[in-house]
């Protein structure tokens, strides 16, 4: 059996740990020989694959990044290289000419948008789910989060004793696109006052409000925002938009903003942190390391069984798996009654709504 593996999309602390397992659960397990496609399904276009064995994924289970490369804008269904034009034939043909049995996509909701595309066309894949984002369908946890909530809390433990001593307001940005995830899991970890969610737009005047009161007790407040929220009556903060990507809208900003609006109603002073890659950067947490080893080892087995057009998935704490079509081009953000959001109002968490 031959196995091609591909990254997809932004990268995330974790891909090398899956390259890891399914490279090494293939081999153990059936003989397979396993070539890796580098920069995404640019790869499968341009031919720039690898040979992996047990020796070339040899300490990648705590490196960060991925060895294979990404690549976040090509779809070669609607190639920009090519102005737009369908190279799908192209990357077909390079599949078969490899002699490849079948495809591990590792990716977010565009990859297996893309993947899904190609099992229709008769590629056989199996998804696996990543983003630090946490904010794939069908799945209760996606590797990289984890990684990506540490990095959140630690910035936040480090914002607390600066506010602390300079009796300030201070705002810490996560990523995490039109989900909540990464603010609402980080900002509890990290103790936050004050979290504002894309999934809640807020109100302006009550975060003031509640800034003042602890200005008087507290006499400062730690704010955690994800680059998704906004102001009630107001769109999110748009850092870029890249025309030529699947997913073309790039937030960013939206802690600079509210400094900008919350600074004329308060007394105190404000600073902005915009955490940005360094929630992507880095090496997984032990949590991911043994998340996308389980990962990797079941699409192995999903390959091995013949179980194509599906995605590795966690439900509760078993691993299974979804079909790709229903996560593809689909989003999971917080909902209401999140168990999580609802202990964070308990402990009295302000989420920007009005009292
Ligand atoms: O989806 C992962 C993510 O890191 C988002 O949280 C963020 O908005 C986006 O990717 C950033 O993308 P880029 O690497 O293109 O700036």
């Amino acid at each position: 059996m031959h196995v091609g593996i591909l990254t997809g999309g932004g990268d995330c602390p974790g891909l090398n740990a899956v390259i890891r397992a399914v490279t090494l659960a293939l081999i153990n397990e059936c003989g397979a020989r396993v070539t890796g496609i580098e920069r995404g399904f640019l790869g499968l276009l341009t031919r720039q694959v690898r040979p992996l064995d047990a020796r070339s994924v040899e300490g990648l289970l705590a490196q960060g990044g991925t060895v294979l490369g990404t690549h976040n804008r090509c779809d070669p269904f609607h190639y920009f290289g090519a102005g737009g034009a369908d190279c799908s034939d192209q990357a077909m043909a390079y599949a078969h000419e490899m002699g490849l049995d079948a495809m591990v996509a590792i990716g977010g909701d565009g990859t297996m948008s893309i993947a899904q595309r190609f099992v229709e066309a008769g590629l056989p894949v199996v998804g696996v789910p990543k983003t630090i984002d946490n904010d794939l369908m069908l799945t209760d946890r996606t590797f990289g989060f984890d990684s990506a909530v540490s990095v959140v809390a630690e910035a936040l433990d480090r914002l607390e004793t600066t506010a602390r001593s300079h009796g300030r307001v201070m705002i810490a940005e996560t990523m995490g696109r039109y989900a909540g995830w990464i603010a609402l899991e980080g900002g509890v970890a990290g103790g936050a006052d004050v979290i504002l969610l894309p999934e809640m737009p807020f109100d302006l005047e009550a975060v003031a409000d509640y800034c003042r009161a602890r200005e008087k007790d507290a006499g400062y407040t730690l704010i955690c925002i994800a680059e998704g929220a906004a102001m009630k009556g107001e769109g999110m903060t748009v850092r870029a938009t890249l025309p030529d990507s699947p997913d073309p809208i790039r937030l960013g900003g939206a802690g600079q903003v509210l400094a900008h609006r919350l600074e004329p109603l308060l007394g105190s002073e404000i600073r902005s942190t915009l955490l940005g890659h360094v929630q992507r950067g880095g090496s997984p947490t032990p949590y991911d390391r043994v998340l996308a080893t389980r990962f990797g080892y079941h699409a192995a087995q999903l390959v091995r069984s013949g179980n194509f057009g599906r995605m590795v998935a966690l439900r509760g704490d078993q691993c299974t798996s979804v079909a790709m079509s229903e996560v593809a081009g689909r989003n999971r953000v917080v909902p209401p009654d999140d168990p999580l959001l609802r202990t964070a109002m308990g402990i009295g968490v302000m989420l920007g709504q009005p009292t």
